[in-house]
């Protein structure tokens, strides 16, 4: 076969026929738009409102608060919590806001699971408890609640501040886990002082400053047992700070404003859900600006 054979094909190609080049054309936009539609199809995830996760101790207020939230004006039944649970709420600004709230249980053995583990994606979507699994939710914010009445008690505050620590450490370690340049985005988290109404809770700045003290404290002894059991050794104190030394280095005080450096900004707010006191509104708006 020559060349020439070839000639016709050639020249046909090089000249297209107007109707082969509309074709093309159309092709070339329609081709992406459909292949959009049918990715969001495809993924559902886009269907799914925002979600906050309520965390916290046991017995902080977790489930009252839902309770609260989702049906004001009903007394609060309540029961220790075994299994997380969402609730879909909405806030209503100029337009309707759409989010679930999810209580997850308080008891240390559960919550590695329902909490922990969602906190450290670091594409910050996570399953909703009673959809399915390829369902996702973007996490938008994570409220801590704390017994601020039961807080000055011996074993309350260590416990509190453990499970603090953890999900601090969790944001923080997804922090560093970013692929590429992508960051992920920030998380706001809200430490909720929660049982306001008692005459034996602590205001919240001492709340803030005690978990701060009690967080510092950890993380001296985490990072001294680390030395303790002999892991590097011959590195001096500032290599040491690893994995699970919280905020930045060099600091020898801990503060919540340290967060900061890993896009995880702490408030501290004061309230109740139950009794006379400042109520959860605070704590609602605080949500209704990050959903
Ligand atoms: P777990 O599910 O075990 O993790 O606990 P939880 O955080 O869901 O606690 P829950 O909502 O069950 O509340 C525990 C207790 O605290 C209940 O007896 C509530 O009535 C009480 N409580 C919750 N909020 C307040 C508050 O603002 N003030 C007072 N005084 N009591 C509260
Ligand atoms: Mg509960």
């Amino acid at each position: 076969m020559s060349l020439n054979n070839f000639a016709p094909f050639i020249e046909a190609a090089m000249n297209p026929s107007p109707t082969v080049l509309s074709i093309g054309l159309i092709f070339l936009v329609v081709f992406p738009i459909v292949l959009h539609f049918l990715y969001s199809f495809i993924t559902p995830s886009n269907n799914l409102p925002p979600s906050v996760l309520l965390i916290g101790p046991q017995t902080s207020g977790k489930t009252t608060l839902v309770t609260l939230f989702s049906n004001p004006s009903t007394p609060s039944k309540t029961h220790t919590s075994s299994t997380p649970s969402s609730t879909e709420l909405s806030i209503s600004d100029n337009d309707d806001k759409k989010f679930l709230l999810i209580d997850t249980p308080g008891h240390p053995k559960l919550r590695a699971r329902s909490v922990l583990a969602p906190l450290s994606s670091p594409d910050s979507k996570i399953t909703i408890p009673g959809h399915d699994h390829n369902e996702k939710s973007p996490l938008k914010a994570v409220i801590f609640l704390v017994d601020s009445a039961a807080l000055a008690d011996s074993d309350t505050l260590p416990q509190t501040a453990e499970y603090l620590y953890d999900v601090l450490l969790a944001l923080q370690n997804r922090f560093h886990s970013r692929k590429g340049a992508r960051a992920p985005s920030s998380m706001p988290v809200l430490i909720a002082a929660n049982k306001m109404d008692l005459f034996t809770a602590l205001p919240p700045t001492l709340v803030k400053s005690i978990l701060e003290a009690e967080l510092g404290r950890i993380r001296t002894a985490r990072s001294k047992g680390l030395l303790d059991s002999g892991v590097g050794q011959d590195d001096d104190l500032t290599e040491e700070r690893d994995d699970s030394w919280l905020g930045g280095d060099g600091s020898e005080k801990f503060k919540f404003e340290q967060m900061m450096e890993f896009d995880v900004e702490v408030e501290v707010i004061g309230g109740n859900v139950i009794g006379d006191g400042p109520g959860v509104d605070k704590w609602w708006k605080w949500v209704g600006e990050r959903v």
